[in-house]
């Protein structure tokens, strides 16, 4: 009884706060197309503060600036998809943290996918792609969203005809991939996707000021959270390394929250003990990206906080051994989301700026 009561205490803020059931378009249109509002300079090298040197581009997809400009463009071209509705940045959104909105994803026609969008900063870091790892690189991963229904859903033979119209893309995959003859092609176009996604790098937080000295960069409550993150709540066990990742997978229990638990790890590898594995998000710029998990089930951060003050969906089969009730305070748990919060680049006129006036 007990149980059964507590579940629908759980369960009922879940259905009401799952944004994509109410965000779906009435007559299921895609979402609107959204503008290129990165930063006019990526790829200047530059390595934002807190952040290790990336792994270096694989040999033969060499970083250069015609390639991420090239990139760049294809990324918010909508020329990629069915019927020219949706780019990749209809569900990476550089307005929300390059992740969607949406707990799983609109795409093609309103219709949604069966996982939420995470955010394409620091995937330079990451040794897998997906929630599940099932690809490995940035090249690879740049085709398989022709092949989705919901996502660009176009033969990629079809998308390169329609930018072989275009002089001036033409001339632009023939600037970034001079050493070939024909270079209006498949692997160009992963490659030129992957090479932009490379410069996507999200450092210098307040976190990352506080590290390198900077005492006053952190509110007092963002540093207690960070103490907290560092020992009892054992968060760094998997949130580890400068992008907060471990890159590995990890069952949390939340997909056994869900009616059908999605599998997770187990697609990509087959293997049982991988079930409802995924893998670590970073949590850089995480402030931006909700709603959180693999399905968006979370809407704020404080509702992940307090799942792992639970530790985790204790009732999950084969739940990661490093997941305990945490028996935070209410207190604690708004620390931790002081600190989650501090992990987004600080901004000019920013509280953490603002914070800083006048610290000796
Ligand atoms: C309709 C929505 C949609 C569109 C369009 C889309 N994506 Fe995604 N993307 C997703 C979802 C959902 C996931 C997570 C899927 C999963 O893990 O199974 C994802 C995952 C990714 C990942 C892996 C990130 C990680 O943390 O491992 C990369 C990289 C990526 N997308 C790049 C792209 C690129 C490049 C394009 C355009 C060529 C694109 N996406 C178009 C929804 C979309
Ligand atoms: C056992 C490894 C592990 C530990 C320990 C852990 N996490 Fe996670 N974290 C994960 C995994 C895996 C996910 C994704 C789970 C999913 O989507 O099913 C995740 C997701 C998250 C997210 C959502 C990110 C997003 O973009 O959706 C946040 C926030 C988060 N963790 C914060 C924390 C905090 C704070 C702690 C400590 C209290 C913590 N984690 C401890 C592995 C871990």
């Amino acid at each position: 009884m007990r149980l059964a009561l507590s579940l629908a205490l759980l369960t009922l803020p879940v259905v009401v706060l799952l944004p994509g059931v109410w965000a779906l378009p009435v007559g299921g249109g895609a979402p609107p197309l959204p503008a290129d509002t990165l930063p006019e300079d990526l790829g200047s090298g530059a390595i934002p503060l807190g952040l290790d040197a990336p792994p270096p581009p694989p040999p033969e997809n060499p970083t250069t600036p015609e390639k991420v400009a090239l990139g760049r463009a294809l990324f918010f071209d909508p020329r990629l998809s069915r019927d020219e509705s949706v780019s990749c940045a209809t569900c990476h959104r550089p307005e929300h943290g390059l992740a969607s909105p949406d707990a799983r994803a609109v795409g093609l026609d309103g219709r949604r996918g069966a996982r939420n969008a995470p955010s394409l900063f620091n995937r330079a870091y990451g040794r897998s792609m997906f929630w599940d790892g099932r690809t490995s690189t940035l090249e690879e991963q740049a085709l398989e969203p022709f092949d989705n229904a919901f996502e660009l859903d176009l033969p990629v033979a079809t998308a390169l005809a329609r930018l072989a119209g275009d002089a001036a893309m033409v001339a632009r995959f023939a600037a970034a991939f001079p050493e070939d003859a024909e270079s209006l092609t498949a692997t160009n176009l992963a490659r030129a996707l992957a090479a932009f996604q490379r410069v996507l790098l999200n450092g210098d937080s307040p976190v990352d000021r506080f590290h390198a000295g900077e005492y006053g960069a952190l509110s007092d409550a963002a540093r207690q959270g960070l103490w907290i993150f560092e020992s009892r709540g054992g968060c760094w066990r998997c949130h580890s390394g400068s992008n907060l990742s471990d890159e590995e997978f990890h069952n949390t229990g939340v997909a056994y929250l869900a009616d059908e638990p999605d599998m997770g790890r187990f697609f990509a590898t087959g293997r049982a003990e991988h079930e409802s594995r995924f893998k670590t998000p970073s949590l850089r710029g995480v402030a931006e990206t909700a709603p959180y998990m693999h399905d968006g089930r979370f809407a704020t951060l404080r509702e992940v906080v307090e799942f792992y003050d639970r530790g985790g969906n204790r009732e999950a089969p084969g739940l990661a051994a490093e997941l305990v009730p945490l028996e935070l305070t209410e207190a604690q748990i708004g620390f931790l989301v002081a600190f989650l919060e501090a992990l987004s680049p600080a901004g000019e006129d920013g509280d953490a700026a603002a914070d800083r006036v006048g610290e000796p």
